[in-house]
C-alpha cells in the first residue's frame, strides 16, 4: 500500500507527524483551456492536494488563477503543495521514468483499477496522468500503466480521487497539513472551524 507507512504520529500534536522520505506521488494535469477547464483543473489540485499527492504539473495554457486560488487554500488550510505549468507535458513523463518513477495514465479505456492496482509498484514514485479532451496516443503507448476507474466516460476529478484513494488504501485520510491557520473540527451539524 502507498504511504499508510509514511505518516507516522510521533506525538498527538500535529505538528510532530514525520512523512518518512517514501515514494513521492504528482499529478500531470493535460491540455487546461483557461476558458473551459478553469474549475475542473483547480478541483484536480484540490483533490490531489487532500488525497495525498505532493503537487500538481498543468500542460496547456498558462493559467495564473489557478496558482492563486491553491495559493490561497493553502495559505488557510495549510500543507506543502506545488502547481508547475509545464511547456512539455512528454519531457515531464520521460523524466519522471529516467529517474526510476513509475507513470499510470488514467482513462476509460484502460484496465480496471481492481485488476492492476497490485502490479504498481508501491516502491517507487509514482505520476498520475489525467487528461482533458483528447489524450495523444503517445501517452498510452510511454504510460507503464493504463488504469480505468470504471470503463464509462466520467471527470478527471472523480478519477483521480477514486484512484489515489485506492493507491494510499486511504491513509490520505490521516495526512497532516502543516502550517494551517484554519482547522475543522468536525461535528454532526454546522461549522465548527479553529482559527491558529
Ligand atoms: C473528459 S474525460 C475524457 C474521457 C476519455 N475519453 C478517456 O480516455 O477517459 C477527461 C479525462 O478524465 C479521465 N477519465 C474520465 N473517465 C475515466 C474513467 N472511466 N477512468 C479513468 N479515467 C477517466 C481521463 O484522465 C480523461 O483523460
Amino acid at each position: 500500500m502507498w504511504p499508510s507507512s509514511r505518516i507516522a504520529n510521533l506525538d498527538k500534536s500535529i505538528d510532530d507527524w514525520v512523512l518518512f522520505d517514501l515514494p513521492r506521488i504528482a499529478v500531470l494535469r493535460l491540455g487546461h483551456r483557461p476558458s473551459r477547464d478553469k474549475r475542473i483543473t483547480t478541483h484536480v489540485c484540490l483533490v490531489a492536494r487532500a488525497f495525498g499527492a505532493e503537487g500538481v504539473f498543468i500542460s496547456g495554457v498558462r493559467d495564473e488563477s489557478i496558482h492563486s486560488t491553491i495559493q490561497k487554500v493553502m495559505d488557510a488550510w495549510g500543507g506543502d503543495f506545488w502547481v508547475e505549468f509545464v511547456g512539455s507535458p512528454m519531457k515531464v513523463l520521460d523524466k519522471w521514468k529516467a529517474s526510476g518513477g513509475v507513470v499510470a495514465h488514467l482513462t476509460m479505456y484502460g484496465i480496471p483499477v481492481k485488476q492492476v492496482k497490485d502490479m504498481i509498484p508501491s516502491d517507487r514514485d509514482l505520476l498520475v496522468i489525467v487528461g482533458g479532451e483528447k489524450v495523444p496516443a503517445q501517452y498510452y503507448e510511454k504510460a507503464d500503466f493504463n488504469v480505468a476507474i470504471g470503463n464509462q466516460p466520467h471527470s478527471e476529478v472523480a478519477a483521480l480521487a477514486i484512484f489515489l484513494d485506492r493507491m494510499t488504501g486511504g491513509a490520505w485520510e490521516g495526512m497532516p497539513f502543516k502550517n494551517a491557520r484554519l482547522r475543522i473540527v468536525p461535528s454532526e451539524r454546522g461549522k465548527n472551524v479553529e482559527q491558529y
